[in-house]
């Protein structure tokens, strides 16, 4: 099906093992109509060469920012105006690095300065790169700037290493560039989200917590934003920027987060439970610091039980919004979500194993099934973002089910 007819891709092709993989790439996106116009840097050509991917775009592939030739044919500044969606892939960590910095050193990084087009980017590098705190910045710089981040995928490396930095697939990023020019599904609707952790004050300097990241949550909240929604992400203490176009209120406690979710969550249509918030906080919170004493070896902490969030939402009776939970569990997954999926009274639930190491709090990457009332999904282990993006897709299915 022509799914792209008539869409301009440019497609920037930077010097990763997975520039091997961009001719089925464009083969892929011709087939559903699109214009492919081959962009590549240098390093690019030690991959993959300019003859193949001209044979299979059919236009000469573009690759110097000082060939006479090609300026006066199609130039740098024409090439940035063309495109109706800049997409580079394999974008790697030089080339994301170049692009946060501003770097105009060759036809690609100039292009991507020149263009008032939307860019989608793929990153593929080794997985320690990607997990660079270089990288995640430069990354998090692009995504704040506004452009797409698509992928990576975990799995199994060239290199030999496991975990996230692979490229999408050439079907996984033709279906991202689908979704990019289908009218945004989200849009006109307004989606709350809950992330990160909760801290229960003990003192003044002391607290109890969990080890949520708030990766998930942002991911989310980020996916929501890209899919047409207006998205407000009510956050715990977490050490993340917040995505682009994306409404933050930060708190601390699960009593303040209770509050402010309550304060605004029948004013939005979707609400996502996304928040590791504690189930119990200290009776009282001593004025002073405990002091450790010599004559008691074991202190006790009085506790009781937080309000349930997400139970709140889902109990109000007047403009309740569509309610997501997350159910994080280490045994019997299903049986748990299922549970709190009917106790709560939510629409949907997405439960995690967070027994599994690499997956659950604190990591890039998640696995997650959905369960509503008489259905489930399993989303296979990806990158939070690539995971949010599902999710989010499947919320505004059952969304539209519900609403029909
Ligand atoms: O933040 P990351 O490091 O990326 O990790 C992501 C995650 C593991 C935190 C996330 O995927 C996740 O599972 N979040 C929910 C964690 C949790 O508290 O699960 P739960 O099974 O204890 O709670 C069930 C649901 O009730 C959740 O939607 C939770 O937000 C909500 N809840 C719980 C207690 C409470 N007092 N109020 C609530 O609203």
């Amino acid at each position: 099906m022509q799914t792209l007819a008539g869409k301009k891709i440019l497609l920037g092709i930077s010097g990763g093992i997975a520039a091997y993989k961009c001719a089925d790439l464009t083969r892929r996106l011709m087939e559903r109509g699109a214009k492919v116009q081959v962009v590549m840097t240098e390093a690019a050509k030690e991959f993959i060469t300019p003859l193949t991917m001209q044979a299979v775009s059919g236009r000469p592939v573009s690759d110097s920012l000082l060939d006479p030739a090609a300026e006066a044919s199609m130039g740098h500044i024409e090439l940035a105006k063309w495109a109706d969606l800049v997409l580079l892939a394999p974008a790697t960590a030089d080339l994301i690095a170049r692009i946060a910095a501003g770097m105009g050193n060759d036809l690609l990084t100039t292009l991507v300065l020149a263009t008032d087009s939307p860019i989608a980017l793929s990153p593929a590098m080794n997985q320690q790169m990607y997990k660079n705190i270089a990288t995640q910045e430069n990354v998090d710089t692009l995504a704040r700037r506004g452009m797409l981040i698509w992928g990576p995928a975990s799995g199994e490396q060239a290199c030999g290493d496991i975990g996230p930095g692979r490229m999408l697939e050439p079907m996984q990023l033709v279906e991202q560039c689908e979704a990019y020019f289908q009218p945004k599904p989200l849009s006109g609707k307004s989606v709350l989200i809950t992330a990160g952790p909760t801290r229960e004050a003990i003192d003044p300097v002391r607290y109890i917590s969990n080890h949520s990241s708030g990766k998930m949550g942002f991911a989310l909240a980020e996916a929501a934003a890209q899919l047409g929604a207006s998205v407000t992400l009510i956050s715990g203490p977490v050490n993340l920027q917040s995505p682009h176009s994306v409404q933050r209120v930060e708190v601390s406690s699960a009593q303040e987060m209770h509050t402010q979710v309550m304060n605004v969550a029948d004013k939005h249509d979707v609400f996502i439970g996304c928040a590791a918030v504690a189930d119990y906080r200290p009776v009282s919170i001593a004025e002073n610091k405990i002091k450790k004493t010599d004559d008691n070896d074991d202190i006790s902490i009085a506790m009781t039980k937080n309000p349930d969030i997400i139970a709140s939402v889902a109990a109000l009776t007047a403009n309740r919004p569509f309610t997501v939970g997350f159910a994080a569990e280490t045994q019997d997954v299903a049986k748990y979500a299922k549970n709190k999926l009917a106790k709560k009274n939510l629409d949907m639930i997405c439960a995690n194993d967070v027994s599994i190491e690499g997956q659950g709090f604190n990591s890039n990457d998640n696995a997650i099934t959905l369960y509503w009332k008489n259905g489930e999904k399993c989303l296979p282990l990806s990158s939070k973002k690539v995971l949010a993006h599902s999710i989010m897709l499947n919320v505004h299915e059952r969304l539209s089910v519900s609403n029909s």
